[in-house]
């Protein structure tokens, strides 16, 4: 929290993304009593005991949330599974009506499961890990609709990005209601003892300058105000992946507090395009961690370098990918604290 609110602390405080996931032994035990992943995210105490599992095996100072970007199209209403080896499916948004019928009077209800794993995740650091972060998030508006018009994961994204040049007042509608149902999401997980939130934009970066500017800072923009006004004192971090030089605008104009890196982009680069009372967050290749060794310390210890001095919160680029050996997760945890 403090690095988040801007001091330079040394060593940095950590977390990963996806640190609670397939890659654990022990995750994979829950999941597999759980039967699906969705019954994993809305039962109460298996997502609050998956979300603690890194936190007791390797002390990160951030703990996430254990649930999806996508329980938010679930919660308005689309029908939505994760098949094995498939991923997200949902049924697609064809139209207007289809996009009309979105309920967001049912998202709070719908969504109570989620918020009390959030009440009891603080629970359990406050006796577990007092100095760990409980973190908050939600998609990032243009990501979700991505997601919700595709009906599943893609490289293109082809149908949200064609529907924002085709239609923007129907694709501004669909926006609008994900930023609405976004910020009475976030405002839920802050009460209910989230002590930070994160917003993650995983496709921004496929958008071109002018969209990027009115589907991804536009609305995160809204919701910041929005949040920044109904819970003062908890820091927003955005992440738009793959933004490019654009991480700049995204940094001045979205009303962040911290701006989170992807693996692509230059630490150095970013230290001096982001104001220097602005934390950064970041941004291990998730690769690094699988492979270990020397090029996991080369690689750490060349993003510390360039973070050294700033606020900062070290992370990876992206998720934890499900081959990466436990121990690494250690091995980097070492390297960090001598830093
Ligand atoms: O980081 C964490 O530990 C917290 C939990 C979390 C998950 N997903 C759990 C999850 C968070 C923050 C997310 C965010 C998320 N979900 C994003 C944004 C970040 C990113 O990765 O770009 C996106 C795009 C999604 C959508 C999603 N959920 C996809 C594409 C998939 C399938 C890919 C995969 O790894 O299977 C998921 C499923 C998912 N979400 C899993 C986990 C642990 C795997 C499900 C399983 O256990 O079978």
């Amino acid at each position: 929290l403090r690095a988040l609110g801007g001091e330079a602390l040394w060593p940095p405080p950590a977390w990963l993304m996806r640190q609670a996931g397939r890659y654990l032994p022990e995750y994979r035990q829950v999941r597999a009593n759980a039967g699906d992943f969705i019954t994993l995210c809305t039962t109460p105490e298996l997502a609050a005991e998956v979300t603690l599992q890194p936190i007791r095996r390797f002390g990160m100072e951030g703990a996430i949330l254990f649930s999806d970007i996508l329980m938010v199209p679930w919660a308005l209403g689309q029908p939505l599974r994760f098949a094995e080896g498939e991923g997200p499916l949902l049924e697609p948004l064809r139209d207007a009506e289809a996009i009309a019928a979105l309920d967001p009077a049912k998202l709070v209800a719908r969504v109570a499961p989620i918020l009390e794993t959030v009440a009891r995740v603080r629970e359990g650091l406050a006796t577990e890990a007092p100095r760990t972060t409980l973190i908050g998030f939600a998609g990032g508006c243009f990501t979700v609709a991505c997601y919700m018009l595709e009906g599943r994961g893609s490289k293109e994204f082809a149908a949200a990005r064609g529907l924002a040049y085709a239609d923007p007042a129907l694709f501004g509608r669909l926006i609008r209601t994900l930023q609405d149902a976004t910020v009475e999401y976030l405002v839920a997980q802050a009460e209910a003892g989230a002590e930070a939130l994160m917003l993650f934009d995983s496709w921004a970066g496929m958008l071109s300058p002018s969209q990027f500017r009115r589907w991804v800072i536009e609305p995160t923009a809204a919701i910041t105000r929005a949040l920044h006004r109904r819970c003062p004192g908890i820091p927003l971090i955005g992440f738009p992946r793959l933004a490019g030089p654009l991480l700049a605008d995204y940094a001045a104009r979205a009303g962040v507090d911290a701006t989170a890196m992807d693996t692509s982009m230059d630490p150095r680069w970013a230290a001096q395009a982001v104001p220097p009372t602005m934390a950064l967050q970041g941004n291990l290749d998730p690769q690094a961690l699988v492979a270990g060794g020397a090029a996991l310390e080369a690689e750490a210890r060349s993003i510390l370098a360039a973070m050294r001095g700033r606020p900062y919160v070290f992370n990876l680029g992206h998720g934890i990918v499900p081959q990466t050996p436990p121990e690494h997760v250690t091995a980097l945890m070492r390297i960090l604290r001598s830093a």
